[in-house]
């Protein structure tokens, strides 16, 4: 898994492999209460962290067929703002997921970082196809993925049955897309 620097734009991000040492300082950001306004907890502790870090560097999932990409954002200057993920099949389909601490939202932060991601999934994974699953209030998820180009994801796509009552899914085919 490689270190990506995002190119374009300002301040310069850069996404790292996540690993166990990232814990301490990721758990201050993570702790933000404005990153769980729709779904999920923050981190109960730094150790709880610390072991689902380390279970992640395994980079698979437990039966081996799909890659867990998990990329630590941040500044280059020095900041860890959030992170990207992505759940990659053998398929050439990921599913990519984004949190960033809500000093950094409204900044065009995370939607840099996402597209950054996709072009390391396009390049390294050959991902020709992404989804994204989101509840259904989360605007600022949306918009994100508006600007990135997706729209929602047909009825009749694996995506779009998995879904819970409150979420929906966007879908972006990369065949036709300049990333
Ligand atoms: C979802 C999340 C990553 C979106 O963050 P964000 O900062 O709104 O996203 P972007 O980086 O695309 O920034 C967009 C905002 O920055 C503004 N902006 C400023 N400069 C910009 C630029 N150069 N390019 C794009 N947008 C820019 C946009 O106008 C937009 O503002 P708006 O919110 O008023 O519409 C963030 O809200 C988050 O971490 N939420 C908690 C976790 C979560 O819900 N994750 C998604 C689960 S599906």
């Amino acid at each position: 898994m490689n270190i990506v620097e995002c190119d374009s734009g300002l301040p310069a991000l850069r996404l790292e492999p996540q690993t166990a040492a990232h814990a301490e300082e990721m758990f201050a950001v993570l702790s933000d209460p404005a990153i769980y306004e729709f779904e999920n907890d923050p981190p109960e502790s730094l150790e709880w962290l610390r072991s689902r870090f380390a279970r992640l560097e395994s980079r698979q999932s437990g039966d081996g067929g799909e890659g867990w990409l998990n990329w630590v954002i941040r500044f280059a200057s020095g900041d860890p703002v959030g992170f990207v993920q992505a759940t990659v099949r053998s398929d050439g389909c990921a599913s990519v997921a984004y949190v960033l601490n809500s000093a950094y939202w409204g900044r065009g932060i995370a939607s840099r970082a996402v597209r950054c991601m996709i072009s390391e999934l396009v390049g390294t994974y050959g991902v020709r196809r992404l989804e994204a699953v989101l509840k259904r209030e989360n605007r600022r998820s949306m918009r994100l993925l508006e600007r990135l180009g997706f729209a929602n994801a047909p009825p009749d796509t694996d995506a779009f049955r998995a879904l819970e009552q409150d979420e929906i899914a966007m879908v972006l085919e990369l065949g036709n897309v300049d990333v």
